[in-house]
C-alpha cells in the first residue's frame, strides 16, 4: 500500500470498467443529437486524469477545454465559496456542453459552475462525474452520467488530492487517519 493510504476504495480495474461504461452511455446519448457541437469541459485540477481517460471512450468528434475554480483549500471540508481562477478559452454559446468533474460532494462547487455556464447560453448542458457522495449533498446537482456513488469518506487518487498530494495514484484510496 502507498504511504499515507489506509486501503483501496476503487481498484484500477473498477476505474477502467466504470470509465468504459460512462463512455458508452455518453456516446450513445449524443449519437442521437443532430448537428452535434460537443465541447467537453473539465474542472481542474481534480478531473484531469478522469477526463483524459473518459474522452478516449467517447467515440464522437469533440473539443475540450478546462476551467479552474477554487473550492477546497487544502482541507477536507467545503467552504461553499467558489472563485473562477482560470476561465475557458472556448465560447460556450450554442454548443453541447458536457461538464466533467472528479467528485460531487456537497454540490456547492458544481452548482455555481453550472450557473456560470448556463449564463453563456449553451444549446445543451450535461453533467458527468466520476464519484458522487449523495449523503453529503447541500444543493441539488442534476447528474446525467454518474460513475460510482460512495459513502461519506474522504478519498484520494486518480486525480483527487489531499493537500495537493496523491493525485497520481492509479486507484482511489482512503487516507490513514492521524491520531
Ligand atoms: P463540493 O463543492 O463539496 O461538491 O466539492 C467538490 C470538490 O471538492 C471536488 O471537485 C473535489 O476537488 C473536492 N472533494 C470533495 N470530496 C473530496 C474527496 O473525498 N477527496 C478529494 N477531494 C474532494
Ligand atoms: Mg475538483
Amino acid at each position: 500500500m502507498d504511504q499515507g493510504i489506509e486501503k483501496t476504495f476503487v481498484t484500477r480495474q473498477e476505474i477502467e470498467s466504470t470509465v468504459a461504461r460512462l463512455g458508452q452511455e455518453i456516446t450513445q446519448y449524443y449519437s442521437q443529437q443532430q448537428d452535434l457541437n460537443l465541447l467537453v469541459i473539465g474542472l481542474l485540477r481534480g478531473s484531469f486524469v478522469f477526463m483524459a481517460d473518459l474522452i478516449r471512450q467517447i467515440k464522437l468528434p469533440m473539443a475540450v477545454d478546462f476551467m479552474t475554480v477554487s473550492s477546497y483549500r487544502d482541507a477536507t471540508v467545503s467552504t461553499g465559496n467558489v472563485k473562477v481562477v482560470m476561465d475557458l478559452d472556448e465560447p460556450v454559446e450554442g454548443k453541447d456542453i458536457l461538464m466533467v468533474e472528479d467528485i460531487i460532494d456537497t454540490g456547492n462547487t458544481f452548482n455555481k459552475v453550472i450557473g456560470l455556464i448556463r449564463y453563456r447560453k449553451p444549446r445543451s448542458l450535461k453533467i458527468c462525474t466520476f464519484l458522487s457522495k449523495p449523503s453529503r449533498r447541500q444543493v441539488e446537482v442534476p447528474i446525467d452520467f454518474c460513475g460510482i456513488e460512495i459513502p461519506d469518506e474522504f478519498v484520494c487518487g486518480y486525480g483527487l488530492d489531499y493537500a495537493q498530494k496523491y493525485r497520481n495514484l492509479p486507484y482511489i484510496g482512503i487516507l490513514k487517519q492521524d491520531d
